[in-house]
């Protein structure tokens, strides 16, 4: 059973400065919900219920977020605007969020080992709230416990991508396996390889389903590229092992760590409203 999810949420968000000067990235909203509260609703819905995150500087806001405003509450009590907290009450009231701090940057790898105190020995979720993912049916964690189920090794959710965007993506290699059409087992992964040196055009988007030996495999693994401790690396310890899935997911993502998907996000999710 996976029970946890973790939420490594220490970056700078360097790519939406100013905004994100002084307010956690994971905090900027598509419409008004803040970036993280999708990940967590997605968590949820796939019956996670123990949120972890790994928080750095500056985050504060993201432990507010989820956590009751008496103040506000009462300000608003029953006032026309009461409703627009329904939402996150009851999130609130659903789940526990636990938090640790990264204290020095080194990579994403880094922060997942980060939350072994949080995690402990057994399998768990691993949630990027700037891959803002959607589907008209289970989305994309619910769709990846029924593959961890059957498959009881890590799985990473993939997606096909034009060639010259590997560089900003772990990218897998691998073979269908049990003929289905989108499930792989990864043979070889790289973090953000040239195109030229990429195995293929299926990248990694940010979501994650890792045993918890992953945390020995991260505590040897020496950094990788940009300098930083990469999951992708650890991970290609447990591929060599027939030990990774990766999972060609149903439904859309956004990569809302970048300006243009920010505000195909946006306008998707303004146009769902208007129905
Ligand atoms: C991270 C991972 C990368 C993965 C990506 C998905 O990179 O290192 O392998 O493809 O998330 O969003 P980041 O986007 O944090 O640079």
């Amino acid at each position: 059973m996976v029970k946890k999810c973790l939420f490594p949420a220490a970056g700078y968000g360097t790519r939406f400065l100013p905004a994100t000067k002084a307010t956690p990235k994971e905090m900027l909203p598509v419409l008004t919900k803040p970036l993280i509260q999708y990940g967590v609703e997605e968590a949820l819905e796939a019956n996670i219920k123990t949120m972890a995150v790994i928080t750095g500087r500056g985050k504060r806001a993201i432990e507010d977020h989820f956590d009751i405003s008496y103040e506000l509450e009462h300000q608003i009590k029953d006032t026309s605007k009461e409703h627009l907290l329904t939402e996150i009450r009851s999130l609130i009231e659903k789940c526990t969020f636990s938090y640790t701090r990264q204290v020095e940057m080194k990579g994403l790898g880094h922060a997942i080992l980060t939350g072994e105190t949080l995690i402990g020995n057994e399998p768990f979720a691993v949630i990027l709230a700037d891959d803002l993912c959607t589907n008209s049916n289970d989305n994309v964690l619910k769709q990846m416990i029924e593959i961890y189920e059957k498959y009881q090794c890590s799985i990473v959710a993939i997606e096909e991508i034009p060639k010259d965007e590997t560089h900003k993506y772990g990218v897998i290699d691998g073979h269908l396996v049990d003929n289905t059409e989108d499930v792989y087992r990864v043979t070889n992964m790289v973090e953000k390889p040239d195109s030229k040196d990429a195995p293929s055009n299926m990248a990694i988007i940010g979501r994650y389903i890792l045993t918890p030996d992953i945390f020995d495999i991260l505590r040897e693994t020496s950094p990788g590229k940009g300098g930083e401790i990469q999951i992708t690396d650890a991970l290609l310890e447990q591929a060599k092992a027939g030990k990774v899935i990766a999972y060609k997911f149903k439904g859309k993502r956004f990569d809302c760590g970048s300006v243009d998907g920010f505000v195909e996000a946006t306008n998707y999710f303004y146009n769902k409203t208007k129905g």
